[in-house]
């Protein structure tokens, strides 16, 4: 059953991944308030079915975090949505216990994903695209009580309206490629990679280039130097070798729920700390045991005098041509500044992501909030967009508020905890306001 477009929602939840599906676990878990009762919800996800990084679910990649840090636990250790919960309903609690891992594979995790998402079924329609969210017309003259949410069915296209009195922002990642790169049938986005690549015959995969040093660029050199072993892999770095991810205990409290406060009510020079020490907790740097396994490969290469995995340092991709059946990418060498191409039949951009950007499903909404003298959007410290007084309805972001709330802005480990401040703030905000007097029509 999907959302029903008659009603009014105390909340309408843009985008169904990890985020919003903490955050509806933290709506179901607060019960409400006494005088208004449950706050009333939906979620709009485009993607057909549910899916956390589908193409990046490489056989061999594990979670970055910790499975402590799930959908719940951090919030309500006694939640029956954490993962210990799903091992069990599983019957496999004792035997995950045997791995001595706080690192499950990202296949694992995204079975728990999807075993949580199926326990909302009642709330979430899949492929429905959320294409704009206005104010009603009716505002004109008004504060807005209630936003237009509008709705696009991905197969059909048609849109519905349904009416929100708040609404949560959480639409991921955007991929990222250098400018000028178009994506083609091969050329390819590591968000894009196992799609495109089970879409080729792996016997017309002789040389194949990956760009990037971080996580994504090491596993899916990793993984197509494992499946293609007639192949020659070409990693395409611009470092010197890559860089470890930082994990240590220390290092890794930048992520717990108390460094957002202490980020937030920071200085301009304190968040620039925060970047400036820990940015290798996350960007541009691969796991420990991924760089590992790489340069085993080199070596026994070298050993068996079979070189197949070569790694072409302080080298950044400037452009890319198609020439017939193969692509040519051009490279910059950081060490001398001198220029080389390389032809081959498939090459991946593991370049990484852009920070959330709300503005495309905002629309002219996005006039109403406001912005920093950079530029960037003024949020509350429970997530919610600063706006004009015209807009009394709540507007609030998980994702891209990296400039406000610091490095776990669109990671995992804060998730639990974010989505229970954000389903607070909206029931403070009911109780302080009362509940709404009326419903307004809603158009199919
Ligand atoms: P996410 O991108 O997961 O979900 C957003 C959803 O919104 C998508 O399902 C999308 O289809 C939907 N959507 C977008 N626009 C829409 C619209 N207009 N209407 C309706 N739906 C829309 N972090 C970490 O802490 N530990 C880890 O192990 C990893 N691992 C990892 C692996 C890979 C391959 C990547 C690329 C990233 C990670 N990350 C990570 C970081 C990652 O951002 C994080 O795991 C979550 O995906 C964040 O969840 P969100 O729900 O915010 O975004
Ligand atoms: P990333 O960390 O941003 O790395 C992008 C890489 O591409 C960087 O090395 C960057 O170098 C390089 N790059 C950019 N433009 C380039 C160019 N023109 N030429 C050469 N190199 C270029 O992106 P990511 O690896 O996709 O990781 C994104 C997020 O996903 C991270 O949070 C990561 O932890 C997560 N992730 C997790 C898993 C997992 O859980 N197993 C798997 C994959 C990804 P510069 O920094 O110099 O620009």
């Amino acid at each position: 059953m999907g959302a029903n477009s008659a009603e009014i929602y105390d909340v309408v939840g843009v985008g169904f991944g990890p985020s919003n599906l903490a955050f509806a676990i933290a709506l179901e878990e607060s019960g409400g308030d006494a005088s208004a009762g449950p706050l009333t919800s939906a979620f709009f996800e485009r993607q057909p079915s549910f899916g956390w990084h589908r193409n990046m679910l490489l056989p061999s990649a594990t979670m970055q975090v910790s499975f402590l840090k799930d959908l719940a636990t951090l919030r309500n250790p006694v939640s029956r949505f954490g993962f210990v919960s799903f091992l069990h309903a599983s019957g496999r609690l004792e035997q995950f216990i045997n791995t001595q891992t706080f690192f499950p594979t990202r296949e694992e995790f995204h079975q728990y994903l999807d075993w949580a998402q199926a326990l909302f079924s009642g709330k979430v329609s899949y492929g429905s695209e959320v294409a704009g969210i206005q104010l009603p017309p009716e505002s004109a003259s008004a504060t807005a009580q209630y936003l237009q949410v509008d709705v696009r069915d991905t197969v059909r296209g048609d849109i519905r309206t349904v009416a929100a009195r708040n609404v949560v922002i959480s639409t991921g990642l955007v991929p990222q490629v250098p400018d000028g790169v178009a994506s083609d049938e091969r050329v390819w986005h590591s968000s894009e990679f196992l799609e495109r690549f089970q879409q080729v015959s792996p016997e017309t995969l002789k040389k194949v280039a990956v760009v990037g040093a971080g996580q994504s660029g090491a596993e899916i050199a990793r993984f197509l130097y494992d499946s293609l072993p007639q192949a020659d892999i070409y990693a395409i770095i611009p470092s010197y070798g890559y860089s470890i991810a930082d994990d240590t205990p220390f290092a890794n409290r930048v992520f717990d729920s108390a460094a957002v406060d202490d980020y937030y009510f920071g200085t301009e020079r304190s968040r620039e700390a925060f970047w400036r020490y820990h940015k290798n907790t996350n960007y541009s740097v691969a796991d420990d045991e991924v760089i590992r396994d790489l340069y085993q490969r080199v070596y026994m290469d070298e050993l068996r005098g079979t070189n197949r995995l070569h790694i072409l340092n302080m080298a950044r991709v400037t452009n890319v041509k198609r020439m017939g059946n193969e692509s040519r990418v051009f490279m910059e060498s950081l060490l001398d500044g001198g220029s080389q191409d390389l032809d081959v039949n498939a090459l991946v951009f593991a370049t990484g992501y852009d920070s959330m950007d709300p503005s495309g499903v905002l629309g002219e909404l996005d006039g109403y909030c406001l912005r920093d003298g950079a530029g960037r959007y003024q949020v509350g410290r429970d997530y919610r967009l600063v706006t004009t007084p015209d807009v009394s309805c709540g507007i609030y972001l998980q994702g891209g508020t990296e400039h406000t709330h610091g490095l776990t802005s669109s990671l995992l480990s804060n998730i639990a905890v974010r989505g229970g401040e954000i389903a607070d703030s909206i029931l403070r905000r009911r109780s302080a306001d009362g509940p709404a007097t009326s419903a307004p029509t809603t158009s199919a």
